[in-house]
Formats: C-alpha cells, sequence, structure tokens
C-alpha cells in the first residue's frame, strides 16, 4: 500500500530532517515493505536515500528561469526529488490553481517522468448539490490527465474532510473509489482527516490502496502507527 504525508507549511528543515530520519529507522528496524513518501515543505527539501520517499508538495513547469516565488525541476534534481504532488485542493482552491495550469505541470512532469500524486475531491456545497453533480465536477479535475500513466497515484480527498476532523462513511469511500476506478487503474489513496483512530479501518476498504495524511502525520509516531497497520493488512 502507498502511505503519504502531506506536512504542508510545517515543520522547519531540521525538525523534518529529524522527521525522515526517525521514519526511515522505522522503516527498517520493522522491515516495512509499503511505499512510503513524505512531501516537506518546499524550505526543507532534502535528498534522502532510504526507504522513504521525499516528494515535492509543488513546483513550476519548468527547468529554471523567471517565475519569482517558485521552483522548478533544476531545484528537485539537486535533491534527486522524482515525486511531486499535483492538484491539492488547497492549491486549487486557496492558490487558485487552474485544471489548464495543473494539467501543464502534470505534462511537464511527467515528460520527465516523475511520480505524481494527482488529487482530486469535491467542496461541500457540490456533495450536497447531489451524486451526479459531485461526479460531474470530480470528472472535469480528470480532464486533459494522462489517466493511464504508469508513474500515477490518485487521491481523492474531499475538500470538506480535510483538516476539518468530519470524514465520508465508510460506506461513501467505497463507493466513490468504485466509481473513480473506473476513471483510471492507477493506485487510488483516501485523504481528508485520517487519523490514527480511523486508519486501519479506511485502509482496509476494498478500492482503497493507501491514504494521504496531513495534520496526523505531523506526529512521527502517529504516521509510522499508521504503516503498521498497512503493513499488518498487508494488501
Ligand atoms: P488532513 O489529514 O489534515 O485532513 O489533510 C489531508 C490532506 O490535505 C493531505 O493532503
Amino acid at each position: 500500500m502507498i502511505i503519504a504525508a502531506n506536512l504542508k507549511t510545517n515543520l522547519t528543515r531540521l525538525k523534518t530532517i529529524k522527521y525522515i530520519d526517525e521514519l526511515e529507522s522505522f522503516l527498517q528496524q520493522n522491515n516495512i515493505s509499503q511505499e512510503v513518501l513524505v512531501f516537506p515543505a518546499m524550505s526543507s527539501l532534502n535528498q534522502h536515500i532510504g526507504n522513504v520517499t521525499v516528494g515535492a508538495q509543488n513546483a513550476y513547469a519548468t527547468k529554471n528561469g523567471a517565475f519569482t516565488g517558485e521552483i522548478g525541476e533544476e531545484q528537485l534534481e539537486e535533491f534527486s526529488i522524482k515525486t511531486i504532488l499535483i492538484g491539492h485542493s488547497e492549491r486549487r482552491h486557496v492558490i487558485g490553481e487552474t485544471q489548464e495550469m495543473l494539467v501543464k505541470k502534470f505534462n511537464f512532469y511527467k515528460e520527465l517522468g516523475y511520480k505524481i500524486v494527482y488529487c482530486v475531491g469535491e467542496p461541500l456545497e457540490v456533495r450536497e448539490a447531489g451524486h451526479d453533480k459531485m461526479m460531474e465536477y470530480i470528472s472535469k479535475q480528470y480532464e486533459g490527465i494522462d489517466t493511464n500513466y504508469e508513474n500515477l497515484i490518485i487521491a481523492y480527498e474531499p475538500v470538506w474532510a480535510i483538516g476539518t476532523g468530519l470524514t465520508p462513511t465508510l460506506e461513501d469511500i467505497v463507493a466513490i473509489h468504485k466509481e473513480l476506478k473506473e476513471k483510471s487503474h492507477a493506485p487510488l489513496l483516501y485523504g481528508g482527516s485520517v487519523k490514527v483512530t480511523n486508519a486501519k479501518n479506511v485502509l482496509a476498504l476494498d478500492g482503497v490502496d493507501g491514504i494521504l495524511v496531513g495534520s496526523a502525520a505531523l506526529y512521527v509516531d502517529h504516521f509510522c502507527t499508521m504503516i503498521e497497520y498497512a503493513q499488518k493488512l498487508n494488501k
């Protein structure tokens, strides 16, 4: 399974190094065979050799150039980073990235062979508008995306479940993952208020190939517990 931590705008560079070191030791000491990804803040990116894969939360669709405030492939290459998160709801809804921008970014990093964790998910008002409207909205987030890309991982993260403590019911997660699996055979993660208390149940669901965890992953011991659950399930 794939267990991913999105650290967002949290932890300093030193704290991130400590976090990844502790995580790495845990994976090695416990012979963890799951795929573990960590997305630190930009300023905390570093080369890491080991079983933890470090990815970028964002980068611009460029090698380098005049894009103030952004980083490009050259800055990722310095740390041997070949994994990127694209389409996270905070980038779509807070930063204002459009589907067009995301497609451009997706294609740029796809051409370079990056592992791409591509996020989709609906805001509350869309969910409340009913199933068809919700699927229509999510389908638009697949537009322009090569769903057969071999290094693609999709993360379904309902916007209203991110950082709120709310989650869809387990039945709802199974149902929507079933529909999303029809759009792409890529591994499909669930994200949105996954914590130690619900991770085991979520990981065990049909159609769930892993989890993308935000706030609860900031505690390395919590994140390790979730990895342990995945290891025991051994799906
Ligand atoms: P929370 O786990 O804090 O809800 O965040 C989920 C998320 O956005 C992961 O990308």
